[in-house]
């Protein structure tokens, strides 16, 4: 594809969405986001169904896509809704929790469990992340190498941490993993994928039904105790806020930790660096949230009434895109982008989105990430990759990452 060709005079785009990233620059976004920010900052794109939609390509533009939530819905069930592929639509389509939820609904369900993911409540956690942790790092040493460590340490850290958060038997973690799995991938069928999704669905219907006496202090039992039974809630949105917790806590966090050690491996220096000073770890963190932007798939709205951006005027009805990869990326805000710079004031990134949907797990994400991002490389001071990085296979799902990094020491 070139950026530079004309739009059509019926203003369809001849740019397709989504873009491929570049052979050789698994970390870097599609490059056709930079030449389109250049050349055309809110442009027209194709989507994978024929239909046009608008997509922005500049930090502040992105950002106040992203904050209108007034004018903008998240609701994918509204006709014309824009979408990366049909998977995508079997996934988001049928999804009835709150991020795909407009104001005022959203803010109810929403305010049922900022508490539980306040700064404080999750910093209690640290104690039981730790061990876990500890646990971790004496599985990867007792395998034998190289060692997987999307299975041995990305994903485990996540999958316990919503177990414990959500007071589920250990034992299911590999479940949840694998119907996650599916679910993310673009590569799986809309059938496969709707199919994972109502495993999980089905597994919660049954912890609630569990739990429905509401006796039990556990975030299930407090969400039935308190909502479900006073009729803020149906038992179906309870059984999909759930589900979003997990998708939403799992994919990301595990992605984020597998292509977050890959990036530091990469960038030898960066990594002495916060070896040598672990005060930089924090910083390097939020640079690690900017420079991947995981959420790649993220950043979908539908107009619902006029809205103006970037000097174009985006019609009630039209589709629009604001991916957050493309934002952080621009060089109006971040000097030099591209590079990837642990020193770096990150802390502007969009990587947890803008506006009322902006994450509600990020206090819970930077716990788990600084955690793992100061041992990691304390433990295995000589961790490296143990394949070329070309061999490494990247997954084409909702949420950017890895399949499988072998690392040894
Ligand atoms: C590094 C890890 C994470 C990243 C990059 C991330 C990214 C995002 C992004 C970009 C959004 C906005 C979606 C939109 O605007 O459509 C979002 C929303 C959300 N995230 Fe995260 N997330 C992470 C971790 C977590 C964790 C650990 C949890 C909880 C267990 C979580 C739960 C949620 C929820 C519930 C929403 C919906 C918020 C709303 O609509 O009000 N996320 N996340």
């Amino acid at each position: 594809m070139t950026v530079s060709e004309p739009q059509s005079a019926t203003g369809v785009s001849k740019y397709h969405w989504p873009f491929e990233r570049k052979r050789g620059c698994p970390l870097d976004p599609p490059p056709a986001l930079a030449e389109i920010r250049e050349a055309e900052p809110v442009t027209r794109v194709t989507l994978w169904n024929g239909e046009p939609a608008w997509l922005a390509t500049r930090y502040h533009d992105v950002r106040a896509l992203l904050g209108d939530a007034k004018r903008l819905s998240s609701d994918t069930s509204r006709e014309g809704f824009p979408q990366s592929s049909e998977t995508a639509v079997a996934q988001r389509g049928g999804q009835k929790n709150f991020v795909r939820m407009d104001p005022p609904k959203h803010d109810r369900h929403r305010l049922m469990l900022t508490a539980d993911f306040a700064v404080k409540q999750v910093r209690a956690l640290k104690p039981f992340m730790d061990s876990m942790l500890e646990q971790c790092f004496a599985d990867m040493e007792a395998s034998a190498k190289p060692v997987d460590l999307v299975k041995k340490l990305a994903q485990p850290v996540p999958a316990n941490v919503i177990v414990k958060i959500l007071d589920l038997p250990p034992e299911l973690s590999d479940f949840f993993l694998d119907r996650v799995n599916r679910w993310m991938s673009l590569d799986s069928t809309p059938e496969e994928s709707s199919a994972a999704g109502a495993d999980a669905l089905d597994y919660f219907d049954r912890l609630i039904e569990e739990r429905r006496d509401g006796r039990g202090e556990d975030l299930v039992s407090r969400l039935v105790r308190n909502h479900l039974l006073t009729g803020e809630i149906t038992r179906l949105e309870l059984q999909h806020m759930l589900h979003l917790l997990l998708v939403g806590g799992f994919d990301t966090t595990a992605n984020m930790i597998a292509l977050g050690t890959l990036t530091l491996l990469e960038h030898p220096e960066q990594l002495t660096r916060i070896q040598e000073d672990p005060e930089l770890v924090p910083g390097a963190v939020e640079e690690l949230l900017r420079y991947l932007s995981v959420a790649h798939h993220v950043g979908f709205r539908l107009a619902v009434d006029e809205v103006e951006v970037g000097g174009r005027c985006i019609h009630a009805g039209d589709g629009v895109v604001a991916p957050i990869m493309a934002a952080n990326r621009d060089p109006a805000v971040f000097v030099e982008p591209d590079r990837f710079d642990v020193r770096r004031d990150a802390r502007g990134h969009l990587a947890f989105g803008y506006g009322v949907h902006q994450c509600l797990g990020q206090a819970l994400a930077r716990v788990e990430l600084q955690a793992v991002f100061s041992r990691l490389f304390q433990r295995f001071p000589g961790l490296r990759l143990a394949v070329p990085v070309e061999e490494l296979r990247f997954k084409n799902a909702l949420i950017y990452g890895i399949e499988e990094l072998p690392v040894t020491w």
